[in-house]
């Protein structure tokens, strides 16, 4: 086996070593301030919380084994997560809850920028244990390659000064459209808070969504953490449940970007992208009219497509409008069958974190415009 070098700089440049999850023992979590406020009012989800059932999760397996299965046969080297027993209370001297979440989408917690691949903050309580799933693989990796920097963000202590109190009371679908659009999001300000899915990196540059999981302060943390990098603030109204931004703002390659047609990013924040002669397209409309049960996600998981190269990209195998994009803008597109492991975290892109993809760190946008950059 070729040795390892953790090195990424971008979600597009040719994918030679990546983390696949595993859905083993995953659990929808009891109700908290940040699930609430993400989980949609008329979901087949609320009230409901344990272990999911077993059938669901030996189907979301065998799709992630299958993933991993074609990455393979293109010679990308996978990795696999330890899950452990999700189905434990957590109690910290700041909070307590009843079970966990689960370790199918490693971009949610692992950030990987270059040589480093950092642990996240995330707001969700139930999420606070998640890294050691990935425990395992980051002391392989520290061993093996001595470059490897492995990082964690302060560990935030979640108490109810994290969260707006009543945030949720009796909010409508028009409320939270209007949330969005305004920055007012469950979280405070009180303590830094990301999730990686939220942080899109583009070499130099790091666009985090401002969302659900993600705050001010956890972006002036990236700031300072990566001095080199400029980190940039980017939102999209018009979506309700704003988190994660790879299913609303997908790069395919340099200078090419798919945006969700239903969240498109303001006109003031495309300007850095038009400057550098990048160009934005909307994202074809999804194949579904409705996630499958018991899924956060919404159906735009359409659009968060793996990408193996510049040329290369898997997508989810029933999204034929999707495909077919992809065909048009040149693309050679790998269909993968994923639609039930969607309730374990997300799509393609979100059950996968970079190890190593070939390039170095770009300035894709020497142009700098004011409207996004957070200094
Ligand atoms: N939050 C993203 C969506 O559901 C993944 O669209």
């Amino acid at each position: 086996m070729a040795s390892t070098v953790v090195q990424s700089w971008n979600d597009f440049d040719p994918l030679t070593h990546v983390i696949v999850g595993r859905a083993d023992h995953t659990c929808i979590p009891p109700s908290e301030p940040a699930t609430e406020a993400k989980v949609p009012e008329d979901s087949d989800m609320r009230g409901l919380w344990g272990p999911r059932p077993l059938e669901t999760v030996e189907k979301a397996n065998q799709q992630l084994d299958g993933l991993t299965r074609i990455l393979e046969g293109r010679g990308i080297r996978v990795d696999r997560p330890s899950p452990i027993q999700w189905n434990q209370a957590v109690q910290t001297p700041d909070f307590t809850t009843g079970a966990m979440f689960g370790c199918m989408p490693p971009r949610d917690v692992l950030l990987t920028v270059g040589s480093e691949i950092l642990s996240a903050p995330m707001s969700f309580r139930c999420r606070y244990w998640e890294y050691l799933a990935y425990h395992p693989l980051m002391q392989r990796y520290f061993d093996d390659d001595p470059n490897f920097r492995w990082e964690q963000a302060p560990r935030p202590r979640l108490t109810d000064a994290s969260y707006k109190q009543n945030y949720f009371d009796e909010i409508t679908l028009d409320e939270r459209l209007k949330r969005t659009a305004e920055l007012n999001f469950v979280t405070t300000e009180h303590e830094p808070l990301f999730d990686s899915a939220d942080v899109l990196r583009l070499g130099k540059d790091l666009f985090c969504q401002h969302g659900l999981t993600t705050n001010r302060r956890g972006m002036e943390w990236l700031q300072r953490h990566f001095p080199r990098h400029r980190v940039h603030s980017v939102n999209f109204p018009g979506d309700p449940y704003p988190i994660h931004i790879d299913a609303s703002f997908v790069p395919l390659r340099p200078g090419l970007i798919i945006n969700n047609p239903n969240r498109r990013l303001p006109d003031a924040q495309r300007k850095i992208f038009s400057v550098n002669d990048w160009e934005i397209f909307d994202a074809a409309q999804p194949a579904h009219n409705e996630p499958p049960p018991l899924c956060y996600s919404s159906v735009w998981l359409s659009m968060n497509c793996l990408i193996l190269d510049h040329k290369t990209v898997c997508v989810e195998a029933s999204e034929v409008y999707q495909m077919e994009q992809m065909d048009k803008l040149g693309m050679e597109v790998i269909p993968v069958p994923f639609r039930d492991a969607y309730p374990f975290g997300g799509g393609l892109h979100c059950a996968t974190g970079d190890v190593h993809r070939d390039g170095v760190c770009d300035d894709f946008f020497p142009n700098q415009v004011q409207g996004t950059q957070i200094r």
